[in-house]
């Protein structure tokens, strides 16, 4: 093949930053060229029949600078993307510029022009996070002050220069304690917007091509990992996933690589939690086999609220929903005798989102019945 004076630069990492690299140069869209080169040739084609007279065509311009971007590729024929490198040397751009292309195009591109890489630095766990971590937990959560201390030491490696792979965390117990919570609050010390896999929403056909990668028009966890912006990866609800996709997570979780058909992914040392509603690490070994049990840096236990617990999650929740009220509703109820109330209702009820629409539901009706005895 004959090398081309194209230069190629690649970019990994989330949309947002690519715009922010990308300036506000000028500069040509790949599907728009695309599109306007098919809609050329269908031109052609119809005068060559002639059953149409056209202009004559005018010949194409080469872009200066020609961008795709991630969701690009999808809309792209396969036949274009399996030569991809015959489409850029048609096009003949100065500058092509690929956000988190697949990596067969970069491959493609690699052998025949000049690629230079660019990455996003995410988000890094410092010193600084592990103080706001430790002074910040208990505003988040009640209780659970062993997680507090467990995650310390989990994210201590993530501070270090020698870590270069992920830790991988298993977060297990019973449902509303704080999990998903408790890796919300570790994101927003780290910034940038949460990559959240909620594992119950995929149905198992939908979830192969998901995590081994379908045609490149579909959605996959690859690629959501490629324009991810944060430094936190949530896989929620893991033990949902079907055994025959545990073999999926070894590398990741291994080396911090994660490979589909179409992606390749180099995590480094990001931070990935997954949740889970085990009882036991004894269950977490059982359900999950030793390869992928002995994978995780750490499993953290949630454990159930106690009875003091849920009452103070009970004054929090009453407060924070009082202070929403307008003056009248606020004047017609008293946030005490609710508490008082709940307290009662609430009893070995640990989940706190169900104590969250139980507290909802009991305001409402107090406020109701001020407003029907007007
Ligand atoms: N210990 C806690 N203290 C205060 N609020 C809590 C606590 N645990 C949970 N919550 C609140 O309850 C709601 C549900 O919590 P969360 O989503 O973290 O539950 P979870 O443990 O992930 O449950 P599941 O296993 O069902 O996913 C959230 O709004 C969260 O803020
Ligand atoms: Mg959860």
């Amino acid at each position: 093949m004959l090398a081309s004076d194209t230069s190629v630069t690649i970019y990994y990492g989330p949309l947002s930053w690519f715009e922010e690299e990308l300036g506000d140069q000028d500069c040509d869209y790949l599907l728009d060229i695309v599109g306007e080169r098919d809609e050329a040739r269908r031109r052609i084609h119809h005068v060559v029949d002639g059953r149409e007279q056209g202009e004559p065509e005018e010949p194409f311009l080469p872009p200066e600078r020609l961008v795709a971007v991630s969701s690009d590729y999808a809309s792209v024929q396969e036949h274009a993307i399996t030569n991809f490198t015959g489409l850029i040397r048609d096009i003949d751009p100065g500058h092509l510029l690929l956000h988190n292309p697949p990596a067969h195009i970069h491959a493609q591109l690699d052998r025949v022009f000049t690629t230079k890489v660019e990455r996003f630095s995410y988000p890094t766990v410092s010193r600084d996070t592990l103080v706001k971590f430790r002074d910040g937990f208990a505003a988040h959560l009640v209780g659970q002050n062993s997680v507090r201390e467990r995650m310390l030491a989990a994210l201590y490696p993530l501070t270090t220069k020698r870590r270069s792979t992920p830790v991988v965390l298993m977060f297990y117990g019973p449902s509303g304690v704080g999990k998903t919570e408790t890796a919300q609050f570790v994101n927003g010390l780290l910034g940038g917007e949460l990559l959240r896999k909620q594992f119950s929403m995929f149905h198992s056909d939908k979830f192969a091509s998901y995590l081994f990668g379908g045609t490149h028009t579909e959605a996959s966890f690859a690629r959501d990992l490629l324009d991810r912006s944060s430094g936190v990866i949530l896989i929620d609800e893991f033990d949902k996933a079907n055994t025959v996709f545990h073999s999926a997570f070894y590398e990741v979780f291994d080396a911090g690589v994660f490979e589909d058909k179409n992606y390749r992914v180099q995590l480094g040392p990001a931070l990935i939690i997954c949740t889970s509603n085990y009882g036991s690490e004894e269950d977490i070994r059982h359900a999950l086999g030793d390869a992928l049990y002995s994978r995780f840096d750490a499993l953290i236990p949630f454990e159930p609220l106690s009875k003091g617990e849920i009452k103070e999650v009970i004054n929090r929740i009453v407060d924070s929903r009082v202070q929403k009220l307008e003056p009248d509703e606020l004047a017609s109820i008293d946030p005490e005798s609710i508490k008082e109330l709940l307290r009662e209702r609430a009893s070995g009820n640990g989940n706190v989102r169900k104590l969250g629409k139980l507290i909802d539901e009991v305001i409402s009706i107090n406020l109701v019945r001020a407003l029907l005895a007007k």
